[in-house]
């Protein structure tokens, strides 16, 4: 008789697993992909440079295109005039513009190897 009373108990166990709701589904090793400076080509000026134009935006705005050392000067002197960004000085300014003219030159880093903009066709 005990056995029969274990063997209800057992079943009704199994049967409420059986119906429980099932758990929001989270891919196992998902990873929500923060942005660091790593993503970034190494260089001189690489940190100071993410960290200034991170605080207002994602880096794709930066990463997606390639500009002259002058057009990224220009750059600069847009986000300052028209987004509010704090004037660097002339060598926080220096530093970010070789930066960036290394890391995002006009030309596809094609000749150069290292790291390519996949979404930005050779010129
Ligand atoms: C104080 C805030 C701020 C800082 C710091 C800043 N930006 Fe911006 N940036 C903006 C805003 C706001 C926009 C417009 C965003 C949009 O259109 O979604 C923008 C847009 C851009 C664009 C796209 C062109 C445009 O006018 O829409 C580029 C390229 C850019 N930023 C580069 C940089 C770089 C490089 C740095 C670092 C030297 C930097 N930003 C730092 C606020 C900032």
């Amino acid at each position: 008789m005990r056995s029969w009373g274990l063997l209800a108990a057992a079943l009704m166990l199994g049967i409420g697993a059986a119906g429980a709701p099932a758990q929001a589904q989270t891919p196992p090793n998902f990873q929500p992909q923060a942005e660091t400076p790593e993503a970034w080509p190494a260089g001189e000026g690489r940190d100071e440079t993410f960290y200034m134009c991170t605080a207002c935006h994602a880096t794709g705005l930066i990463t997606r295109i390639g500009q002259t050392r002058e057009q990224w000067n220009g750059v600069i002197d847009l986000m300052v005039s028209k987004h509010g960004m704090p004037a660097p000085d002339a060598r926080d300014r220096e530093i970010f513009v070789n930066y960036l003219a290394a890391a995002f030159p006009l030309r596809a880093p094609a000749q150069g190897g290292g790291w390519r903009n996949p979404f930005q066709p050779t010129r």
